[in-house]
């Protein structure tokens, strides 16, 4: 098989196959482990089109290749788009978004220009706008469409940085960093490594962040934060974490908005999926003052359920992401004063920033309110990129607030009753409170001695993994360790929740059996 012209007639076929592998899998995903160590061996299929598992010279064909990916793919993945996966924070895919995923792929548009898709452009702009609106976010904040969460903090502090720069008299978008003191970067003790991460790629070194903890935990210790800021001669960034990854805990994010405003200081929250908690009356009193933060970072491939890779950042000042991101200088590319540099039919400037600012790229941060789509990829890090809207659109269209406001509250009450579970177990310690989705615990059993509990419970998450029937990930909580199951999923049930009581409790009583 050669050139793909050749092969064009296989495409209906093969997407058919796709779609008629979809619908058995996606209804296995209630019942089959999280993963199955008898499917490892098949990983091999994926180098044995030659000898030495290099590059094929000659190609199997369209159908042959989709049908062995499929084939592979459906029993060795980790089937962590079902209900029982409950390590890191990871969410599935709502069935409007995935079918506009596929959508998504079918149309394959740049999403970096209004020139390369008007079409992607709009749905972004939609998008952007039911998100704010989602989260109760002001409409004069801009916002970008990013791969991650990770990518949202770099956006989010990329941005503080053009910020701070400008403070001392610097562009660094055109000169850099050289020259410039060290950034301040405060934060309490819930900071997530992806922030450190995003500073480490920004430049600033990810050991910039200066953590002031008032205790084991993490919470923040908001004297010695105010202490830092008044000691400082010049411009600080502050991050707050709403929604921390051991216990779901938020830092009291009103409070450092007081702090950012009385010291003049940029206020980030990584609320990746804390955000959430703006959702429900019940909860969305964690994430009072957010709407007081400069930038905001949040993911859509967590509690969003829609496919990786899916994050957004939100900024007070959209004509700062222009700023940060802008890339001048190309006479084939759109720009500011290109006849490419399209106007949208009847609305909005072009050179408006992303969410639909009109505001020129000047960083001062003087803006209007969002007229229309632009040329997003001046509004984020990427360039060429995937119209990632689009799932976002179909599944905010197809369930609406009412929808996630249901499906969020069901997650809290499966947290509630886990954690209950927990307290009802002998052997079970709870060693937090349970604000939002996730549940952090470890096996006590009154007979294991205190000094072996760590050593139990690392072998107990390892054993978790290995068994396979449901997944959770361990942590070191307050000195200890521990699980800490994260519940965002659309499709976790209680009989979930109760399987995974059931399996971690059947694998204490084998791994520290009790005294005869
Ligand atoms: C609070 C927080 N921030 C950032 C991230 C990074 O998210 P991603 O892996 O999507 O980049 C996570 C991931 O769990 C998180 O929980």
């Amino acid at each position: 098989m050669g050139d793909p012209l050749f092969d064009a007639d296989a495409t209906a076929g093969v997407l058919r196959r796709v779609s008629e592998a979809a619908g058995p899998y996606l209804d296995s995903l209630a019942e089959r482990p999280v993963y199955d160590p008898d499917a490892v061996s098949l990983l091999a299929e994926l180098s044995t089109l030659t000898p030495d598992g290099g590059l094929p010279e000659q190609g199997i064909g369209t159908a042959a290749a989709a049908e062995r990916l499929l084939r592979v793919g459906t029993a060795a993945a980790t089937h962590s788009a079902g209900p029982r996966f409950f390590h890191f924070v990871i969410g599935g895919t709502t069935p409007a978004a995935l079918a506009a995923d596929w959508t998504t792929s079918l149309l394959d548009q740049n999403a970096a220009f209004l020139a390369s898709s008007r079409f992607a452009a709009e749905v972004e702009w939609v998008a952007l706008r039911w998100l704010r609106e989602l989260f109760g976010l002001p409409e004069t904040y801009g916002g970008a469409l990013v791969a991650s969460a990770t990518f949202a903090n770099f956006t989010s502090l990329a941005v503080a940085t053009h910020w701070w720069a400008e403070r001392h008299g610097v562009d660094v978008a055109a000169n850099g960093l050289a020259g410039l003191p060290r950034m301040p970067v405060l934060s309490g003790g819930y900071v997530h490594a992806s922030v450190r991460k995003a500073l480490q790629m920004l430049g600033h070194g990810r050991d910039t962040v200066e953590v002031y903890a008032a205790d084991r935990v993490g919470r923040v210790d908001l004297a010695a934060v105010e202490r830092r800021l008044a000691e400082l001669d010049g411009p600080a960034v502050l991050v707050a974490s709403a929604g921390e990854v051991n216990a779901g805990d938020f830092d009291p994010i009103e409070a450092l908005a007081d702090l950012a405003e009385r010291h003049g200081a940029w206020l980030h929250v990584d609320g990746a999926f804390g955000l959430f908690a703006a959702l429900s009356p019940r909860t969305a009193h964690l994430v009072r003052g957010i709407d007081r933060a400069d930038s905001i970072a949040c993911d859509g491939h967590k509690w969003l359920n829609v496919p990786y890779e899916n994050g957004f950042a939100f900024v007070r000042e959209p004509a700062r992401l222009a700023a940060a991101f802008g890339m001048p200088g190309s006479a084939y590319l759109p720009g500011p004063g290109s006849p490419l540099w399209s106007k949208p039919a009847g609305r909005g400037r072009p050179d408006a920033a992303g969410g639909g600012t009109a505001a020129p790229a000047t960083g001062s941060g003087d803006v209007a309110v969002s007229a229309g789509p632009v040329n997003y990829s001046s509004f984020g890090p990427e360039s060429s990129r995937r119209a990632r809207a689009l799932p976002i659109w179909a599944t905010l269209a197809a369930y609406g607030r009412d929808g996630y406001r249901a499906m969020v509250e069901r997650q809290l009450d499966l947290a509630q009753r886990l954690a209950r579970l927990v307290d009802e177990a002998p052997e079970l310690e709870r060693l937090a409170e349970v604000p939002l989705c996730i549940v952090c615990f470890r096996a006590r059993p009154a007979h294991v001695a205190a000094e072996a509990l760590d050593d139990l419970n690392r072998r107990l998450g390892a054993a978790l993994l290995d068994d396979g029937r449901v997944f959770a990930g361990t942590t070191v909580y307050d000195g200890r360790v521990a699980l800490r199951p994260a519940i965002v999923n659309w499709r976790t049930t209680e009989a979930d929740i109760d399987l995974l009581v059931e399996v971690v409790r059947e694998l204490v009583a084998r791994l520290a059996p009790p005294r005869p």
